[in-house]
């Protein structure tokens, strides 16, 4: 063991040390598999103040820290590629979950699943507004730490939106804290919404303090066939002056369809193929089926429809929407982005991104989906080939600016897109966040290469 594994073996205990590259596997490689990293060790922390003593040590020392939550990112913001002298610092033992108080607010700890917050808040009444497909394994601290969005952005906003304080150690090793007290707040700085979308790169976070909502105990689901982009947009329309209670609006297209259904064995939704599927879920204190069901009675757009408002028959329709990101994978390894698009033009801008991947990387596979309400798409490409990834990540991104779009809705840069950040952020908000990150981390420490280029 070295000097600084031995010190740190001393604050976690050696089994929380992981020196062996073959038992560190699973922390350095994404599970796309796109993203594969080395570190010297991965240390894995149990406390806040082992954390802080963890973040000291590695200071000390001068060794880079990546943290990293359940894995689940997308954008290799949690995999320490080309570092080989970091420690990859591992939050998944910090899961204390605390009280819901009254006001339906929960202290949880960092490396919490977005599944164990939602079990108990569920047990006390309320919800979490925040969900998405990898609930099982993705942490709260990194969901934060992405400003994630996921199905229930629509109701209740990305992750920023759910937090009320966050507990960090900061590069210098000193503690923010600031998870308790009232709701309302209006004194300084909101450091939970510095901190959130900051990737890791300005403090690592420890504790969060969620906002639950009230749980809603009937939920309906209805999945529409429809001939694409725009009449899913024209149903969505509707039913958002309509119906009462939407809390999900998904799309997904026939070619994603079709690697759900090969991959999961699933029998097709409907007797024959569309071009695109909107995922419609509302919820309330009573069954909104018929509610839902009577304005998409009358949506001319809408050519087939299957509907549930029971648990199994809403969990066999989501499955369609959430398979998604597993089937794609076990079809190859994607390049993988998430563009937000001005809602107007969504349509075409599914068709000048495909023409775009075309025409750098020929006979590439685009697979698309994504949350309709936030026009969010989700643009995987398959079959790239290795030298094209990059002439296909900067031709889809381009698109996207060009038309007003984000080149991240809600996965985060990570190390996947530094480059393309000056298509959506202006030099003087990026000279400002560069200003942010060395008055917070003035050595570079905090996941370098993750948000800015190293
Ligand atoms: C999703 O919406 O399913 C997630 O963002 C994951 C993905 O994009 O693959
Ligand atoms: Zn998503």
């Amino acid at each position: 063991m070295t000097d600084l594994a031995k010190e740190l073996a001393a604050v976690v205990g050696p089994a929380h040390v992981l020196t062996d590259p073959a038992v560190a596997m699973s922390y350095l490689v994404d599970w796309t598999g796109r993203w594969r990293g080395t570190c010297r060790l991965v240390v894995r922390p149990g406390s806040t103040e082992q954390v802080t003593a963890v973040i000291a040590a590695c200071a000390a020392a001068g060794a880079p820290i990546v943290p990293q939550g359940g894995n689940t990112g997308l954008v290799g913001g949690g995999v320490p590629v080309d570092l080989p002298e970091a420690v990859l610092l591992s939050l998944r033992r910090l899961t204390d979950l605390g009280p819901v108080d009254r006001n339906g607010t929960v202290v949880a700890g960092a490396g919490s699943t977005l599944a164990s917050i939602q079990q108990h808040a569920h047990a006390a009444g309320w919800d979490l507004g925040l969900d998405f497909a990898s609930r099982d394994s993705a942490t709260v601290g990194g969901a934060v730490a992405t400003n994630a969005g996921g199905v229930r952005v629509l109701r209740y906003g990305d992750a920023r939106r759910q937090v009320l304080g966050v507990e960090a150690v900061l590069a210098s090793g000193a503690l923010v804290s600031h998870v308790d007290g009232p709701m309302k707040e209006s004194a300084g700085y909101d450091l939970g919404s510095l901190l959130a979308g900051s990737e890791g790169t300005l403090g690592v976070l420890t504790r969060v303090r969620v906002r639950l909502v009230p749980q809603l105990p009937a939920r309906a689901v209805a999945l529409l066939a429809v001939d694409g982009v725009a009449e899913a947009q024209a149903v969505l329309d509707s039913v958002q002056s309509e119906v009462d209670g939407l809390t999900a609006a998904e799309l997904f297209l026939r070619d994603g369809l079709s690697l759900v259904l090969a991959a999961t064995g699933a029998a097709p939704p409907f007797s024959r193929g569309w071009p695109a599927y909107l995922l419609l879920e509302c919820g309330g204190r009573v069954d909104p089926l018929e509610a839902l069901a009577s304005v998409l009675a009358d949506q001319a757009e809408v050519r087939d429809a299957a509907v549930a408002s029971d648990a199994t028959g809403r969990a066999a329709l989501w499955r369609y929407r959430e398979a998604h990101t597993e089937s794609i994978s076990a079809a190859g390894v994607p390049v993988k982005l998430d563009v937000g698009l001005p809602a107007a033009g969504l349509a075409d801008a599914e068709y000048a991104i495909r023409a775009a991947v075309d025409e750098v990387a020929p006979g590439a596979r685009v697979i698309i989906f994504g949350h309709l309400a936030e026009a969010n798409l989700h643009v995987n490409v398959l079959d790239a080939p290795s030298d094209r990834v990059d002439a296909v990540s900067d031709a889809v991104l381009r698109t996207v600016a060009e038309r007003g779009g984000s080149v991240s809705a809600e996965h985060g840069i990570g190390r996947a897109k530094p480059r393309w950040l000056g298509l959506t952020r202006s030099a003087a908000d990026i000279a400002a966040m560069r200003r942010i990150k060395s008055a917070l981390d003035p050595d570079g420490l905090l996941n370098p290469g993750v948000l800015f280029d190293r």
